[in-house]
């Protein structure tokens, strides 16, 4: 088998993986997201000095990032990331080594976090990925990087093969003389890299898609061919493409519906990948619709003996929520489209009463041939995030699928010249099942307790905007 893709919470999934199975983990996880700080989220909107997740558990209780400025974010994202970093540690064999790929706003608490978790002495380097695309913020310097923390679990034992490793040119060729030059010289801790270009043949579609040339560069240094890499958050599956070109064995989990779409396509006719919990075939449906049972083992690893009675106290792979999500797209700063942005901008202090009034949002999507997309919508806040709802029949809940830029408006219901715009992108979209938030919602603006326009068969979800830029009049 040269893989296997799962559908499913990479949690339970790594739970039941045996120890030091696997060979490399490189793994990109999205920030901002999963089910401790979705629920806390919507929690806190619920009351507004709602509860707090702390950070990590007892060990790093004392670790500084806890202190009280920190934000509700920080505390849920190492919530959320601590307990499969442990789960990636255990698996990784004696020689293994893990590369986690994060931006600047986290890299810093994670590497507090992995240098616990794996211990100081197993911190190998620091990648920075550099790449120049996109808009440039006019009020600090452009973000123009990633991270990738690299730890190794045997500083005694780590494969590491630089022979292995692609070549890069000489700045100037011409003062290491033609042999030198033509062989080109091994990559440093800098890696200049483009994004992975919009309308090129390696693009997926899928949002957060990391270039395939990072990813092999990693498999070919940190693992022999045959070895087993594990992706927990796949998104369109390049960790599995560069497997595939370097004859290593993976295994991918996502817990989006979407990403299996995208990595059915990528890897249609490839024969003998094992998909679990998902149908690749014509078609790849909806796992809620799928009739196969998601299997707690893994075929190319086993299972992790602790599982194997049922009698552990770890929860069980969940079936996933039908239909398409949005939730995790927006992980690291490499959004390729997103022209002239202030990533975070802050809603100005002077207009939040505008977020308060009844006032509609106009919200502008962007069309399957690129025409603007307008209309009224009501929003709430969660945090700085805007909020909406959206069943998922419309149209504009199908744009946000495919490109999750935004814009909106909300003028000022007593003063038709004072105004707020704001640009960003979608950062996840949350299933709504017992119309909870379009329920708040109708309180707000009818000050009635149950939403009164619910049709049959609709299905809505709360979509959240992280703005990434701001401006005002009057
Ligand atoms: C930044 S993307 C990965 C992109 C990937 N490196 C690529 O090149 O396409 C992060 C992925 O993590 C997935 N994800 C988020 N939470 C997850 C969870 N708890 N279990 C499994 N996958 C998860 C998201 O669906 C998303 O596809």
């Amino acid at each position: 088998m040269v893989g296997e893709i799962r559908l499913g919470d990479n949690l339970p999934i790594l739970r039941g993986l045996p120890d030091g199975s696997v060979d490399l983990v490189y793994t990109d996880p999205p920030f901002n997201t999963g089910t401790t700080q979705r629920r806390t989220r919507l929690k806190t909107t619920a009351a507004a000095d709602g509860d707090r997740v702390g950070f990590g558990g007892r060990r790093y209780g004392t670790v500084a990032v806890g202190s009280l400025g920190f934000a509700d974010l920080f505390d849920d994202y190492l919530a959320f990331l601590e307990p499969r970093l442990r789960e990636l540690h255990r698996v990784l064999a004696p020689h293994g080594t893990l590369y986690l790929h994060l931006d600047q706003r986290e890299v810093h608490y994670a590497k507090v976090l992995l240098d616990a978790i794996f211990g100081r002495d197993r911190f190998l380097n620091e990648i920075v990925w550099a790449y120049d695309y996109g808009g440039r913020s006019q009020r600090r310097w452009p973000a123009k990087h990633d991270t990738i923390l690299v730890y190794v679990k045997d500083p005694a034992r780590y494969v590491f093969d630089r022979d292995a490793v692609d070549r890069i040119p000489y700045m100037a060729p011409g003062l290491v003389g033609p042999e030198k030059a033509a062989r080109g010289k091994l990559p440093t801790d800098v890696w200049w890299q483009t994004i992975v270009p919009t309308g090129g043949a390696e693009r997926t579609g899928y949002p957060t898609q990391k270039p395939v040339a990072i990813v092999r560069r990693i498999v070919a240094a940190s693992s022999r061919p045959g070895g087993v890499v594990l992706d927990c958050f796949a998104g369109s599956g390049t960790t599995g493409a560069a497997c595939l070109a370097l004859g290593r064995r993976f295994l991918l989990i996502d817990d989006n519906p979407q990403a299996l779409r995208v990595m059915a396509r990528r890897f249609a006719g490839v024969a003998d990948i094992a998909w679990r919990g998902f149908d690749p075939g014509p078609g790849a449906s909806d796992p809620a619709d799928a009739t196969y049972p998601l299997q707690p083992a893994s075929d190319m690893l086993g299972s992790n003996p602790s599982d194997a009675d049922g009698a552990s106290a770890r929860p069980e792979q969940p079936v996933p929520t039908a239909g398409p999500r949005e939730d995790t797209m927006s992980s690291t700063s490499t959004q390729p489209d997103i022209d002239d942005v202030e990533v975070g901008a802050e809603i100005p202090e002077g207009y939040r009463d505008l977020l308060e009034s009844k006032a509609l949002a106009h919200v502008a999507t962007i069309g399957p041939d690129g025409a603007p997309q307008n209309n009224p919508v009501w929003f709430g806040t969660q945090g700085d995030r805007i909020v909406f709802s959206q069943t998922t029949q419309r149209q504009k809940y199908r744009n946000l699928q495919r490109d999750p830029r935004i814009a909106l408006s909300i003028v000022d219901p007593t003063n038709d010249y004072r105004y707020l715009e704001i640009r960003g992108v979608v950062e996840r979209i949350d299933p709504d099942p017992d119309n909870a938030f379009i329920n708040a919602m109708a309180k707000k603006y009818l000050d009635q307790d149950v939403y009164p326009f619910h049709q049959p068969g609709d299905e809505r979800v709360v979509v959240v905007v992280r703005p990434e830029h701001t401006s005002q009049m009057g």
